[in-house]
């Protein structure tokens, strides 16, 4: 069976790999199956540039064709940050989901209601060899200032789905992974994968 190493440390975001990749006959291999320690630093300009910095660092580390996305939220009356920082966004050294979103609501509370928001995900993809191929996903949806549910990870919590009424972190795994940003980058990168897996 052809081979995929899914290239993030993030657990929330291996979960959701491992589901939206599970019926592609592709056998998934993640970091720690092959106690990869690699750190790859995100000092590009666009997601586009720091998606395949990791993709490619791990495929060249594997010799495995590797995924690798990089995400964010961004929210309109903040000029659409946190944007490509929204991982780094506190005040905080090792800043926790919590401390992001309570830092992110801080930053809101001037600014009048709805916040239009939407969460954007890039999905590199690259071969050992050297090929690297892209793909971009959308969730629009809206900021709201309490948090509800308990799935998910990151901003999930307060991030309400444009059409459904509920937060990410209200919508069970299936159903994320129907509407996130990342699953739509994985469901237009599914015939790149085939070509790219061996
Ligand atoms: P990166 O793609 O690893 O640079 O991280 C992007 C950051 O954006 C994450 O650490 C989260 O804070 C946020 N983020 C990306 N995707 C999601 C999501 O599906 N739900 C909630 N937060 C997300």
């Amino acid at each position: 069976m052809p081979k995929l190493l899914i290239g993030t440390r993030n657990p929330g975001k291996v979960a959701e790999f491992r589901a939206l990749l599970a019926d592609l006959d592709i056998e998934l291999v993640s970091l720690a199956d092959l106690d990869l320690d690699l750190v790859v630093r995100e000092v590009g300009a666009t997601y586009q540039e720091n998606a395949a910095l990791k993709a490619k660092a791990y495929a060249l580390a594997s010799g495995l064709t590797a995924l690798a996305d990089d995400s964010g939220l961004e929210v309109d009356a903040l000029d659409g940050a946190p944007g490509l920082y929204s991982s780094r966004y506190a005040p905080q050294v090792n800043p926790t989901d919590a401390d992001r979103r309570a830092h992110l609501l801080k930053n809101l509370v001037e600014h009048p209601r709805p916040w239009p928001a939407r969460f954007r995900c890039v999905v590199a993809l690259a071969t050992p060899g050297g090929d690297c191929r892209f793909s971009e996903g959308i969730c629009p949806g809206e900021i709201i200032p309490e948090e509800r549910g308990d799935f998910g990870f990151g901003y999930d919590p307060i991030f309400l789905v444009a059409g459904t009424g509920r937060t990410m972190a209200e919508l069970p795994m299936d159903e994320k992974n129907r509407l996130s940003h990342r699953a739509r980058a994985v469901k237009a990168a599914a015939p790149l994968l085939k070509r790219m897996c061996r």
